[in-house]
């Protein structure tokens, strides 16, 4: 396993990317768990997680380091989620999913990871969940609903987070509209916003029609 000089926590071994699992035995949605000089490993899918996809592209602005506080806005089930809460091992990621479908997932896969507290919340109103988290250094959302990049903007806003990441969904915002112009439309918004972008990167061909921006606020 090599290091990949993000915060000691993401590894390479032939191409594929891996967390240090920060809870060794449990699988969380049936990835490949090597163990090598007595840690174990979890495969991340650059298939299956936007943010692997993000590092597998090239992309290099991962704001969180290993006591971060991240707020995780569209969670799903947690299969993302899970491998920041192996990157943020000594941290906390609040995850916020609004179907209860599969919020019920994402309680189970919280379970065995102390560091990962699901939320049952519309992240479109950050007032609702204020009461459980505690401020956040890092917001990372994956929405795939209308205005995402308002959503980051707010939330950021709301619990004083500097760095934030959003995977833009194209379609999500409009249908009729080029990806391209979607982007650049999302991105101007962004900087209304008051945040600065350090990144913006193409998820193709792991996602079609989506790209990661990474920003920082003041
Ligand atoms: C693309 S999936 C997320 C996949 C997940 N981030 C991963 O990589 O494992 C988008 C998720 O956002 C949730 N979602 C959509 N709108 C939401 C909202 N307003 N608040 C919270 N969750 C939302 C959906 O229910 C869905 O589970």
């Amino acid at each position: 396993m090599e290091p990949t000089g993000f915060n000691g926590r993401i590894f390479r071994e032939g191409g594929r990317l891996y967390t240090l699992s920060a809870a060794p035995g449990i699988r969380v949605y049936g990835e490949r768990t090597p163990r090598t000089g007595g840690m174990e490993y979890r495969e991340w899918d650059a298939s299956r997680s936007k943010l692997a996809a993000y590092i597998a592209n090239g992309g290099e602005r991962v704001p969180i380091g290993i006591g971060s506080r991240v707020l995780y806005l569209g969670a799903s089930s947690g299969t993302t989620a899970s491998h920041v809460s192996d990157i943020a091992s000594e941290g906390r990621v609040w995850c916020v999913e609004s179907a209860p479908r599969m919020f019920r997932e994402l309680v189970e896969n919280c379970r065995s990871r102390p560091n990962m507290i699901p939320l049952l919340a519309d992240a479109t109103k950050p007032a609702t969940y204020a009461f459980a988290v505690d401020g956040a250094d890092v917001v990372y959302e994956d929405v795939a609903q209308k205005n995402q990049v308002d959503i980051l903007a707010d939330n950021m806003g709301a619990f004083g987070a500097k760095y934030g990441m959003v995977a833009v969904k194209a379609r999500s915002e409009d249908v009729a509209e080029s990806p391209r112009a979607v982007f650049a439309r999302a991105e101007a918004r962004l900087r209304e916003r008051g945040l600065r972008i350090t990144d913006a990167r193409s998820l193709e061909p792991w996602e079609g029609s989506h790209e990661m921006i990474v920003v920082e606020g003041r």
